[in-house]
């Protein structure tokens, strides 16, 4: 990635100072979906945290595309897959970016703890660059696991019984199999899964969505989750990796066609069983050292707090990491509401009171 020189003369990769612009973008789409949370109305939360992502991202000095969006998920309105990003002034950098305005509309409709506003950016040398890979299929089956579990010996599978991959989980935890805590996706294709992880004793931590946050939680000290598994959203397993690449855990990660007529399209696109069943590791979904990762909170979650609005001051949270350093930092913003304006994509800047 291309490095600027500040007015001291110190150097800085583009994707140290690219960190802070990615939180910005990610606290707009937070405080602009505010004042949807719990009201019912998911379309309209994603629509403003949307605009408000795009609006920021249209200021940062870069040559942004746009690698992973919101169009081919759900078809919501939405940033999609090949839309440039950012200024585009001759000589700025050359960007891929990934994004999700918010991982869990529904949590944020029904003011549900977990949703969050998430971006990675990654380097390219030139627009055509993938670095952030473009999945065909609309998820993807997964198990993160955090540092720990990704040194030494002893390896996870996919093509094994859920109880050999739990067994070598808890043997490099040190833990016994009724102490580990694997977090799914409440939903029923993972009905037999979940049986089969109760049968080992494991806890399970079930969450009703927002699985970047559930895939990232293994590499997090804190979480209390010792592995993420089951199938979710596959341009969340590219946001995710990129997360999860900046601390340090890994993640397994293999296309799942959700029916008949997706395996059909995927074969048409040259995805045969053979391509089906190949495994993407973090760095193959995003790659390279040239990676950052930004999120801020919408509702409250073991991995930031939401939104918090007091008066005229809002308060958010958000985190941002880099691959190169694994550097974590949060940012804890205190943001004035009778002068804070909120930069749109689909009109002015406006101001949240
Ligand atoms: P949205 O915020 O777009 O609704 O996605 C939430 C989410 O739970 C993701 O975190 C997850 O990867 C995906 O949906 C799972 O998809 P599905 O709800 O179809 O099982």
């Amino acid at each position: 990635m291309p490095s600027t020189k500040n007015p001291f003369g110190t150097v800085y990769e583009t994707e140290k100072l690219i960190g802070l612009d990615l939180i910005r973008a990610s606290e707009a789409a937070a405080l602009n979906c505010y004042k949807w949370i719990g009201k019912g109305e998911k379309e309209k939360a994603d629509f403003d945290a949307t605009d408000a992502i795009r609006g920021m991202l249209n200021l940062v000095e870069m040559r942004g595309v746009c690698q992973i969006g919101e169009g081919i998920k759900d078809e919501a309105p939405g940033i999609f897959v090949g839309e440039k990003l950012g200024t585009w002034t001759e000589g700025s950098p050359y960007v891929s970016i990934a994004l999700d305005p918010i991982d869990g509309t529904t949590l944020t409709s029904k003011g549900l703890p977990g949703a969050l506003s998430v971006l990675a950016a990654a380097k390219m040398t030139n627009s055509e660059e993938q670095a952030l890979a473009a999945v065909p299929s609309h998820y993807m089956e997964k198990i993160a696991i955090g540092p720990t579990v990704k040194e030494g010996t002893g390896t996870i599978r996919f093509d094994v019984p859920v109880e050999q991959n739990l067994e070598v989980i808890a043997l490099k935890l040190g833990k016994r199999l009724r102490d580990l805590c694997v977090c799914l996706l409440d939903r029923p294709r993972h009905d037999q899964l979940i049986a089969d992880i109760r049968r080992t004793g494991a806890a399970i931590r079930l969450i009703g969505d927002g699985d970047v946050a559930g895939a990232i939680a293994p590499s997090q000290p804190d979480s209390g989750v010792d592995v993420y598994m089951g199938i979710g959203g596959a341009p969340e397993a590219v946001l995710a990796a990129a997360a999860i690449k900046c601390i340090g855990g890994e993640m397994l990660c293999r296309i799942w066609p959700k029916n008949e007529e997706e395996r059909k399209s995927l074969a048409e696109q040259g995805y045969d069983d053979k391509a089906i069943s190949k495994i993407y590791m973090c760095e193959d979904l995003a790659r390279g050292e040239g990676i950052v990762f930004a999120a801020t909170g919408i509702t409250d979650s073991a991995l930031l707090r939401g939104v918090k609005v007091n008066g005229n001051t809002a308060m958010t949270h958000s985190v941002v990491m880099r691959a190169r350093s694994r550097t974590v930092r949060y940012v804890k913003a205190y943001h004035d509401l009778t002068r804070k304006t909120i930069r749109l994509h689909t009109g002015e800047a406006h101001r949240l009171l």
